[in-house]
């Protein structure tokens, strides 16, 4: 199979879906300097709002999710679990083996991504919120063709905002429960010693 390199000096890093979870990595990720934001682009839904909240960090907010596609080579899937499938399903057309996607979503596995995208150049990670100010703890899973570098890169890329693990996809969910507890206890802690 080809390769085709995604070039780590200038590649532009996309977000389908301008929420929450998405503002977090590209606040985390800016204020790191891996990546500057003016390389980040997303587009927002319904909520217009949303526009300022990325457009005042200094990201390209485009006109949808097609031309986030076109104009990224990184492209992460940043909407609610439920949505992931439309927008596989939308963006599909417009996909060929230079684009590496990424999803955040949690609970849906790389199986179904694949599946929905016809793409297996794919990397899921699961972060938790506090990757703005660099605490994140992130795991991640390669997909079928998805490439060391493909790792690397986004390992770096998440690595900018906290820990990252690689993990085998299956203990995602035992994962993401220890954090939990861990985040609880800690809570419990803070909330009785006050
Ligand atoms: N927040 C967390 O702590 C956390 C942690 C780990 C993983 N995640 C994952 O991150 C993902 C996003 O979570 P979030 O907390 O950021 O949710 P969120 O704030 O609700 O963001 C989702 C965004 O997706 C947009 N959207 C909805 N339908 C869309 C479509 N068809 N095309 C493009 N954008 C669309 C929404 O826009 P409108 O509101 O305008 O419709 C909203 O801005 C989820 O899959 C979640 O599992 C979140």
């Amino acid at each position: 199979m080809d390769a085709f390199p995604i070039p780590a000096e200038s590649f532009i890093l996309g977000f389908i879906g301008a929420g929450k979870m998405a503002e977090s990595i590209v606040k985390g990720v800016a204020k790191s300097g891996v990546l500057p934001p003016d390389r980040i682009c997303t587009a927002v839904h319904s909520n217009l709002k949303r526009r300022d909240a990325f457009e005042s960090i200094g990201v390209k907010v485009l006109s949808d999710n097609n031309a986030v596609v076109e104009y990224s080579d990184v492209v992460v899937f940043s909407v609610k679990p439920q949505v992931v499938k439309d927008v596989a399903m939308q963006i599909r057309p417009l996909l060929s083996r230079k684009k590496l996607l990424v999803s955040v979503a949690a609970g849906v596995k790389l199986k179904d991504l694949q599946e929905w995208t016809g793409h297996s150049r794919f990397i899921r990670v699961m972060p938790n919120t506090p990757s703005a100010v660099g605490e994140a703890a992130t795991v991640m899973s390669l997909g079928g063709t998805a490439t060391e570098e493909d790792g690397e890169l986004i390992g770096k890329l998440f690595g900018s905002v906290g820990k990252i693990w690689r993990a085998d996809e299956k203990l995602f969910d035992a994962i993401t429960g220890l954090r939990y507890v861990a985040s609880w206890q800690r809570s419990s802690i803070y909330i009785f010693s006050n």
